[in-house]
């Protein structure tokens, strides 16, 4: 899966920094810290025609990585709505819009590691462009990567930082393939998670997903951890092997670029794929997002 150029998106607008700009303008400085270290954070973010999906976890989850990184003079939950809605506005996009939001720690006074060189505060981006889900609803194919997931030990992935190259690395080994994405295990084997999204399977009816030791705690992987709840589906949070998955009734996978998706192929064997449970948790997500939505405000 190769997403492809939307024609819409030609002349969208970029908020960078408190500027609203032509996408051919929307430029940072080569002083800022996502050019030098990746040092930033980031957030995916749907718009349906509710509204912004789950706007208040994504920017809990970004301010939260924020102050794990210690970034100064983070702007407030009300600024970046307003960056974010002023973006939308601009591009009258009210559906199929996906959000890019990123905060970096800012420009340096001059190039080099040291935090204490960022003396300007924040850098904040919203890049919001036109993209329905990105994967095909009848399933995708993966591989497993020899590329490992952080452990707490390495880099922590509760913190959704920039810092993308191991996954970018696991998305070439999936491209070389031929498939559409890279299953990534933790450090001592066990699955964890795929290069952009998380995983669930199912067997015998019940529903399982991996801890999230290495995995980022996804948005979307929480709401179908609720989902589960709510429709009394047993569900739990186990340590799996790539065996299990092999053998599952059904795997999928959970995101904000691909909502869930079947998973029909890992490491060159058919998964089963009987979609019953899937089906019910995507009618009861799709009901979520008169719930989740937060109206546009202009
Ligand atoms: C590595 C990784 N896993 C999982 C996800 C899915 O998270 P969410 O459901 O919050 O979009 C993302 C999304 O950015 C991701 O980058």
């Amino acid at each position: 899966m190769l997403q492809q150029f939307d024609e819409r998106n030609k002349e969208i607008k970029v908020h960078v920094n408190g500027e609203l700009l032509h996408r051919n303008n929307a430029k940072i400085s080569v002083f800022d810290s996502v050019v030098q270290g990746g040092d930033a954070v980031w957030e995916g973010i749907r718009v349906y025609e509710q509204g912004i999906f789950l706007l208040d976890k994504h920017i809990d989850r970004l301010i939260d990585s924020a102050h794990a990184l210690m970034f100064k003079n983070v702007p407030s939950r009300e600024k970046i709505i307003k960056a974010i809605t002023e973006t939308l506005v601009a591009n009258k996009m009210f559906d199929q819009t996906h959000i890019r939001l990123t905060l970096t720690r800012g420009e340096k006074i001059t190039s080099g590691m040291d935090p204490r060189l960022n003396q300007q505060g924040c850098g904040l981006i919203v890049l919001a462009e036109w993209k329905p889900p990105v994967y095909d609803q009848s399933g995708i194919k993966i591989i497993t990567s020899t590329i490992r997931r952080n452990a707490p030990s390495f880099l922590d992935s509760k913190m959704h930082h920039n810092n993308l190259l191991n996954n970018i690395q696991a998305k070439i080994q999936s491209n070389v393939a031929g498939v559409d994405a890279a299953l990534m295990l933790d450090d001592r084997g066990f699955v964890s998670e795929l290069n952009g999204t998380n995983i669930f399977m199912a067997k015998n009816g019940k529903i399982l997903t991996p801890h999230a030791n290495a995995c980022l705690p996804g948005i979307t992987r929480r709401l179908a951890l609720d989902i589960c709840a709510e429709l009394s589906l047993s569900c739990k949070e186990v340590d799996l092997s790539l065996t299990e998955f092999y053998t599952a009734d059904l795997v999928f996978c959970t995101g904000s670029m691909g909502e869930l998706t079947p998973i029909v192929e890992i490491d060159g064997r058919t998964i089963k794929d009987d979609r019953s449970l899937l089906d019910k948790l995507n009618i009861a997500f799709h009901d979520k997002k008169k719930e989740f939505c937060k109206p546009i405000q202009s």
